[in-house]
C-alpha cells in the first residue's frame, strides 16, 4: 500500500512544514499549523515523468486588437460613494472580496446593495451559509428589500455555489461568507487555507465563465489573524475593506486592491435602524459635539482622495502608581510613544511621570502622518491646561528633531477647512498660502500659539 504523506500548513501565513509544531516558524503565531493530506507521489511523478515540456505554443494577439471589457456593463450599489470606491459600480463578471470583523455590517450592506441592484431590473442572488431564510427575510424586512428579482439560497456548499453561478441564471451572487464553505472532496474544517482558496477558485472560475458579479464576504478578527481573507486577496479582483467601530461611530469602506479603479476613494457610513446611510458631510457631523476644552486640537486630515476635519482629545494625569500608562484610540500606539519622545527631548514639557490618553473622536482610525502635529500640541495643551484658538485646525507631520514637515494634499486640508469656517490652520512653513501660521518645529508652534489659559 502506498504511504499517505502528509503537509502542516500555517493557516495564517500559508507556509508548509513536514512536521507538526505549536509554533509557526514563518510568522511566529501559536496553534496554526494544520495536517493536509497530499496527493500520492505516484500521480505526480507520472505527470511530471511525460517529459519536460507538455504544453503547447501560446496564440499571442497584438494587444491594439482586443477589445476592452464593456465599460457600461457595472451596476450600481445605490451609494454613490460606495459606487466609486468599487470604481464605478460593480463589473459584471467581476469577483470582489468584502472583508472586515463580524458584526460591523457586511451582510446589511450587501443586502441593500441587493436591493438596489434587483429594483434596477437584474436578477440577484443572496446565498448565505450562516444565516437562516428566516433571519435573512427579517434583515430584507427592514431594510425595505423586496423583489421577485432578489432570491435567497441557504448553502454551504462550494460546488453547489460555484455550479448555481456557473448557470448564470443571475447578475449579481453575494457569498456570504467564505469561511463557512466547504468542498466535498476537501477534508479539511471550513475556514482553513485549504478550503477558502479552493471554495475561491471554484467560484471566480463560475463567475468569469458565466459573467456573473460576485461579492464574497469575509470575516477578519481584530488583529486580522484569520487566514482566509489574506490568500483569496490574491485572487479576486477587488478587495474591500470594512473597517471601523461596531458599536456606533462612522464606518468605512476602501479598496485595498481594485483591479478596474483605483484605491484612493472612500465611502463613509453610519449605521441608523434602517441600515447604513452614507455620510455626506462627514466633517460637520464629527464636529458637530466639540467643547473647546484644553487637549482639544482639530485636525485636518485626508481619508482616501478626501479631506476631512477631525477632533483630537488629549489627556494628562499624574500617574498614581508604577510606569505612567499610555493609551491611544483611533492612532498607532507606537508613533504616539515616539510623539512623546520627541515633546519631551525638543519642548520643555516633562512627561515622564504622567499618563496620557488619545481619541481621535468618532471611531475614526487616522493612518495620516500629518496627524503628528495635532497630537503633539493636543498633549501639550491637555498638559498645560492651554486652549488654542477655537478656529485654527493643525496638520503637519513631526521629524525626531522636533521639526515640522510638508505634507501630501495641503491645499485640500485648507479648502475644507475654509468650508466648515476656519480661519487659520497651524502648518508646515514650506506652504505659501495666507490661511496658513506656518511653523517650522514644534517649539515654536507651542510658544506662540498655546498661549490662552
Ligand atoms: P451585520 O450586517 O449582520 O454584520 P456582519 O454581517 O458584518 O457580521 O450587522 C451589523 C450590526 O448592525 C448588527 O449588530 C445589527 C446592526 N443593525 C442595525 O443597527 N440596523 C439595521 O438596520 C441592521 C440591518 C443591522
Ligand atoms: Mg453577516
Amino acid at each position: 500500500m502506498v504511504k499517505q504523506r502528509s503537509r502542516y500548513i500555517c493557516q495564517n501565513c500559508g507556509a508548509s512544514f513536514a512536521k507538526w509544531a505549536g509554533r509557526c516558524e514563518n510568522c511566529g503565531e501559536w496553534n496554526t499549523l494544520l495536517e493536509q493530506v497530499l496527493q500520492p507521489e505516484s500521480e505526480v511523478k507520472g505527470a511530471l515523468a511525460r517529459g519536460a515540456v507538455s504544453g503547447k505554443n501560446l496564440e499571442a494577439v497584438s494587444i491594439d486588437t482586443i477589445e476592452p471589457s464593456d465599460a457600461g456593463s457595472r451596476l450600481s450599489t445605490g451609494f454613490s460613494d460606495f459606487d466609486n470606491v468599487l470604481g464605478g459600480g460593480i463589473l459584471l463578471g467581476s469577483v470582489s472580496l468584502l472583508a472586515g470583523q463580524p458584526g460591523i455590517g457586511k451582510s446589511t450592506i450587501l443586502m441593500q446593495t441587493c436591493a438596489r441592484v434587483s429594483a434596477t431590473g437584474h436578477r440577484v442572488l443572496y446565498i448565505s451559509g450562516e444565516e437562516s431564510a428566516g433571519q435573512v427575510k427579517m434583515r430584507a424586512v427592514r431594510l425595505g428589500a423586496s423583489s421577485d428579482r432578489l432570491h435567497f439560497a441557504s448553502s454551504a456548499s462550494g460546488n453547489d455555489i460555484a455550479k448555481t453561478i456557473e448557470e448564470g441564471g443571475y447578475d449579481l451572487v453575494i457569498v456570504d461568507s467564505i469561511q463557512t464553505l466547504s468542498l466535498a472532496e476537501i477534508s479539511a474544517a471550513p475556514g482553513t487555507v485549504s478550503q477558502v482558496s479552493n471554495c475561491g477558485n471554484l467560484i471566480i472560475r463560475a463567475a468569469k465563465a458565466s459573467n456573473t458579479a460576485v461579492i464574497i464576504v469575509g470575516h477578519v478578527t481584530k488583529d486580522g489573524t484569520l487566514a482566509g481573507p489574506k490568500v483569496l486577496e490574491h485572487l479576486v479582483d477587488v478587495v474591500l475593506n470594512f473597517e471601523g467601530d461596531r458599536y456606533g461611530g462612522f464606518k468605512t469602506v476602501r479598496a485595498v486592491k481594485n483591479r478596474f479603479g483605483s484605491t484612493t476613494e472612500v465611502a463613509i457610513f453610519e449605521m441608523a435602524d434602517k441600515g447604513l446611510t452614507e455620510v455626506k458631510n462627514p466633517s460637520e457631523a464629527l464636529l458637530s459635539e466639540r467643547q473647546n476644552t484644553d487637549g482639544s486640537i482639530i485636525m485636518a486630515t485626508i481619508e482616501g482622495a478626501r479631506p476631512l476635519l477631525v477632533e483630537i482629545q488629549a489627556l494628562v494625569n499624574s500617574t498614581n502608581f508604577g510606569y505612567p500608562k499610555r493609551t491611544a484610540s483611533g492612532f498607532d500606539i507606537n508613533r504616539l510613544n515616539l510623539l512623546i519622545a520627541v515633546l519631551e527631548r525638543r519642548t520643555k514639557l516633562k512627561l515622564q511621570d504622567k499618563d496620557i490618553f488619545i481619541n481621535v473622536v468618532g471611531g475614526m482610525r487616522l493612518n495620516d502622518s500629518a496627524a503628528d502635529l495635532a497630537i503633539c500640541m493636543a498633549i501639550a495643551s491637555a498638559a498645560a491646561g492651554r486652549k488654542l484658538d477655537e478656529k485654527i485646525v493643525v496638520f503637519g507631520e513631526v521629524g525626531l528633531g522636533g521639526e515640522v514637515r510638508s505634507v501630501i494634499a495641503p491645499d485640500r486640508r485648507i479648502a475644507e477647512a475654509k468650508k466648515l469656517g476656519f480661519k487659520n490652520a497651524i502648518a508646515p512653513a514650506t506652504i505659501k498660502d495666507k490661511f496658513v501660521l506656518p511653523v517650522k518645529d514644534l517649539r515654536s508652534a507651542l510658544v506662540s500659539y498655546m498661549n490662552k489659559k
